[in-house]
């Protein structure tokens, strides 16, 4: 079971203050956050957390502020250890971890970025990019090159000699993005990492990430509290609550099955029509390899079918929806045939 994830958190308790004890036991009877402080003095930071992120995935963590985003991301890393519970990765307990153990994972496993880009400023573009593997003594050219690649992957070649204050938001943001994968960690943490920048560059930043995904395929922890993003890049949402887990599920689930008043009003403001994707609500196709004995042949659709692709919004396919009395072909960005899609179930999730 626990092997299935990346990651797994469970059970987690973090109490910050001086008598996690008698706030434990306080929680466990039901006690409110705010009841807890003022009879303790102490901050129920996460209240029995458990959470499977499996590899490859994005996987986003939403709340309010105070809700516990970046005290649970934090144990990840173990730049926190919880007042009680297990953080397990890769079927490893994080918690048992020696010092050197420790020191390894982070410097191979895991990687965080940060909201304020946190470069260093008299170092240029290339060394705040190398700096992890300086630290690590890794030899200079060896760095560089590696350095070099990163910011290459994340669209900044040509500024190597630059200083962060000459590049804009967007830019330090991308060196913190080439800093943080330079050691190719398995594990990407990004706490509010697109929060500080304009509409449009977020935007931007969210489209390469799900590009350079595509091609690096890591397990991403993304937190944001802006819900239009966590619709955009995650592949699984959890929705944090004065430190309690409400919801997790994708991005349709959450939109279409929101878990009790809380999340129904959290996405009360979103489009859904820009919101859901058709992949989201179309019916799977059969898998045509197994139907055929494993065969290799072309997915045609049968004809009469109106083509869309799964990455498409509703709001892009309703006019083509509207139109057509048979359902829409799906296919995925590798142009394969992966389901169908009907007005009933667009119906069915928009009015839901
Ligand atoms: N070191 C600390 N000492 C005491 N309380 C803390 C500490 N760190 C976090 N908290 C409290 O724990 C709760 C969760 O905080 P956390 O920073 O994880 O929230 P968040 O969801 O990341 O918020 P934001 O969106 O503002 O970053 C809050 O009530 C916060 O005040
Ligand atoms: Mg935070």
């Amino acid at each position: 079971m626990s092997n299935h994830y990346k990651i797994e958190i469970k059970n987690i308790y973090k109490i910050f203050g001086a008598d996690p004890g008698a706030a434990m036991e306080k929680i466990k009877t039901g006690t409110s956050k705010s009841d807890i402080l003022d009879q303790t003095r102490c901050v129920v930071g996460l209240n029995d957390v458990s959470l499977g992120i499996e590899a490859g995935h994005i996987h986003v963590i939403m709340g309010l502020s105070g809700s516990g985003k970046s005290t649970l991301i934090r144990h990840f890393n173990r730049l926190i250890d919880p007042t009680s519970g297990q953080v397990i990765v890769d079927g490893q307990d994080v918690l048992q971890f020696n010092k050197q153990e420790l020191e390894h994972y982070r410097r191979h496993k895991i990687s965080m970025v940060f909201q304020r880009f946190g470069l260093c400023p008299h170092l240029t573009v290339l060394a705040n990019a190398a700096f992890g593997l300086k630290i690590q003594g890794v030899e200079r050219s060896q760095r560089e090159e590696k350095a070099r690649y990163w910011l290459e992957q994340v669209g900044l070649s040509g500024v190597e000699e630059h200083y962060p204050h000459q590049l804009s938001g967007g830019m330090q943001q991308r060196v913190g993005l080439a800093r943080a994968l330079v050691n190719d960690p398995d594990i990407l943490l990004m706490d509010e990492a697109f929060s500080a920048l304009d509409p449009l560059i977020k935007s931007e930043m969210q489209d390469q990430l799900l590009q350079l995904q595509q091609k690096l395929n890591k397990t991403i922890v993304f937190i944001t509290h802006d819900l239009d993003e966590a619709l955009k890049i995650g592949d699984r949402i959890a929705l944090l609550k004065d430190g309690e887990l409400i919801q997790q599920g994708t991005p349709a689930q959450i939109l279409m099955e929101p878990a009790g008043d809380y999340v129904k009003s959290f996405i009360g403001g979103v489009n859904r029509y820009k919101a859901i994707r058709v992949g989201h609500v179309m019916r799977e196709a059969q898998p045509l390899a197994m139907v055929k004995g494993g065969e290799n042949f072309s997915q045609t659709p049968p004809a009469g079918h109106e083509m869309v692709r799964a990455s498409q919004s509703l709001e892009e396919i309703m006019p083509l929806l509207m139109e057509t009395d048979s359902d829409l072909a799906v296919f995925d960005d590798d142009a394969n045939l992966t389901g169908y899609l009907n007005k009933n179930k667009v119906m069915t999730a928009l009015y839901h």
